[in-house]
């Protein structure tokens, strides 16, 4: 028997307006100066108003750091921990999607054990928990709003780094759909599609545990039932709403079972082209499955059941190539392009890919582990 361990948020709030339940909460914790890290989108369509607003009528004090890129960088994380040290903020407030999340945590995390983001890529290698955390999301999506990673581009080297650090997980996670509603079709898409891929890699991860599987399966069942309409209808707040369950579940799964190559190589393509991490999952997952169904076809027809997949009396082989057929169909549904090459990745690059997708900490659970030759070939086949 092995033991294992679950990380979560200790609160976590959810459901349409829970975003004033939030400010209540942040009130009574006593914090009197929030760095707000947030992007540009968002300040222009109102929504850290909203919040700034919120706050200010609850006596909390708060300034704005809206320079977080789609993939944050190094560079990201210093200018907005200067920010802190500057306005001596006493906390932190995450607004957005996984960029501002994974920003955020990178700024909290060094504000308290000191050096720079870059040392503490690997597993749990800070000292201190880091200054507190209140994530607000506003995508269903990464789920870096309750998790303990944190993907950080290293401009100097192209390159993401995974931080997996259980002094990153927020103290407070806050998934109001209301803040959902002005998302983007193609970014509800993308975002969906990594919830969907969390889901998948923890479920067929080396260290699922019977609690990960659960999360896992729900979130695939209400992903499939749900994501072709939220991206349909974005106003549609019972599709945003059970979108951000499902996505939290995800991220439950994936927090504790982690997750799989498709991470590992999505990973590589958004650091080397800085392309969106969500597309880029959505593209490689099917043909990373295809590879897995040689040890986890059994647990690939469990998914096909989940999407709501007529499996029963087939063999797993056969179940597993129904699963892989579905995730297709929904990826077509809702846009997402058929490959990579698409978005401008080229067989020249597939080498240094392969070679840095092979260290990426994620890749450690997949269920079989492959040669360069194996992960260089499932890049060409996603170009
Ligand atoms: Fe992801």
């Amino acid at each position: 028997m092995t033991t294992t361990a679950f990380f979560i948020p200790c609160v976590n709030l959810m459901g349409a307006g829970c975003l004033s339940d939030a400010v209540k909460t942040i009130q009574s914790y006593g914090f009197k100066k929030a760095l707000i890290v947030t992007d540009k989108p968002l300040v222009q369509i109102g929504i850290v108003k909203t919040v700034t607003d919120q706050l200010a009528g609850a006596g909390v004090g708060a300034v704005v750091f809206d320079g977080v890129q789609p993939n944050p960088t190094t560079g990201n994380v210093a200018e907005g921990l200067k920010l802190l040290n500057d306005n001596g903020c006493d906390f932190v407030i995450s607004l957005g999607g996984g960029s501002p999340h994974d920003c955020a945590k990178g700024i909290a995390l060094v504000a308290v054990n000191g050096g720079s983001i870059k040392d503490y890529e690997g597993v749990d290698k800070s000292a201190k928990p880091q200054l507190p955390l209140v994530a607000i999301n506003t995508t269903a999506g990464t789920a870096s709003e309750m998790t303990r990673f944190c993907i950080i581009t290293d401009e100097s080297r192209h390159v993401k780094m995974a931080i997996v650090d259980k002094h990153t997980t927020p103290i407070l996670s806050v998934n109001d759909p209301e803040l959902m509603l002005l998302k983007p079709a193609g970014l509800t898409a993308a975002t969906g599609m990594d919830a969907l891929t969390h889901a998948v890699e923890a479920y067929v991860s080396t260290i699922a545990t019977p609690i990960t599987d659960a999360c896992a399966l729900k979130a695939v069942e209400i992903i499939s039932q749900w994501l072709r309409t939220a991206v349909a209808d974005g106003k549609n707040i019972e599709a945003r709403e059970q979108m951000a369950y499902a996505q939290f579940l995800a991220g439950m799964a994936f927090n504790n079972a982690s997750l799989g190559y498709v991470h590992a190589m999505a990973h590589q393509l958004g650091g080397f082209y800085d392309l969106p991490h969500g597309v880029c999952n959505a593209i490689l997952l099917p043909h990373v499955q295809a590879y897995n169904k040689q040890v986890a076809a059994k647990r690939l027809g469990d998914v096909a059941r989940a999407m709501g997949e007529k499996v029963d009396g087939l063999s797993d082989d056969a179940a597993a190539d129904v699963c892989l057929a579905a995730i297709r169909k929904l990826s077509a549904d809702i846009g997402i392009p058929s490959g990579v090459a698409q978005l401008g990745a080229k067989a020249e690059d597939i080498p240094t890919l392969t070679e840095n997708a092979l260290k990426d900490a994620c890749g450690f659970t997949n269920p079989k582990q492959a040669t360069a030759e194996e992960i260089s070939a499932i890049f060409a086949a996603a170009l």
